[in-house]
């Protein structure tokens, strides 16, 4: 008896040693854009790359609301979870929703072609729009937003940690909230909903 009960101790202190192993290991909570209050002005120009290969910049959506969200195709955590979570609110919100486009760009360009972020982005909702770039376009809108963002290698690969929030952006380029991953699809769709409402149909 007594070699196993040794044994077993001796698990339970291996498990309890790998325990922050673990949590390292483990993609961590995300901090929210800090540049948010840094004063930084959040948004502004960039030039990415469209599903269909073609050149996108803020330009494109003139008069659109943009709903702007970062991370990649192979995230296992943060990132479907909010694709879900837009897709609800975009239903959440109606007709209302025409008024505001959803923006899925990506942190990986490497591994994220136009294609693989079109099969991506559709199997969440139509109306998110992948966009990715070279690895130069993709810093230079990842700072304009004040994203962050860390390769995290995984064995043989590497999986991203970062930013996790939403941002509403008012058609004239303005950051007007910055919906955290903890917020539910309903209570979103409201606030983003009432910014609709308070700027009219302009
Ligand atoms: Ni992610």
């Amino acid at each position: 008896m007594k070699p196993t009960w040794i044994a077993s101790a001796v698990l339970i202190l291996l498990l309890l040693a790998a325990l922050p192993l673990s949590f390292q290991l483990w993609p961590a909570p995300v901090p929210l854009a800090a540049a948010v209050d840094g004063g930084q002005r959040i948004g502004g120009p960039f030039e990415l790359q469209g599903p269909d290969g073609r050149r996108v910049t803020e330009q494109s959506f003139e008069g659109q609301w943009l709903l702007v969200f970062f991370g990649f195709t192979r995230c296992a955590d943060v990132c479907p979870t909010t694709l879900v979570q837009i897709a609800k609110l975009l239903d959440g919100l109606g007709e209302q929703g025409a008024r505001l486009q959803p923006l899925f760009i990506s942190l990986d360009p490497e591994r994220d072609t136009p294609e693989v972020l079109a099969a991506y982005t559709r199997f969440f909702d139509e109306r998110i729009l992948g966009l990715t770039g070279s690895p130069e376009q993709i810093r230079q809108v990842a700072d304009a937003y004040g994203v962050y963002v860390r390769k995290v290698p995984m064995g043989d690969t590497y999986m991203l940690d970062h930013t996790g929030s939403v941002y509403l952006m008012n058609p004239a380029g303005e950051l007007v909230s910055l919906i955290s991953p903890q917020r539910t699809a309903a209570d979103a769709a409201r606030e983003i909903s009432a910014a609709l409402a308070q700027a009219g149909n302009g």
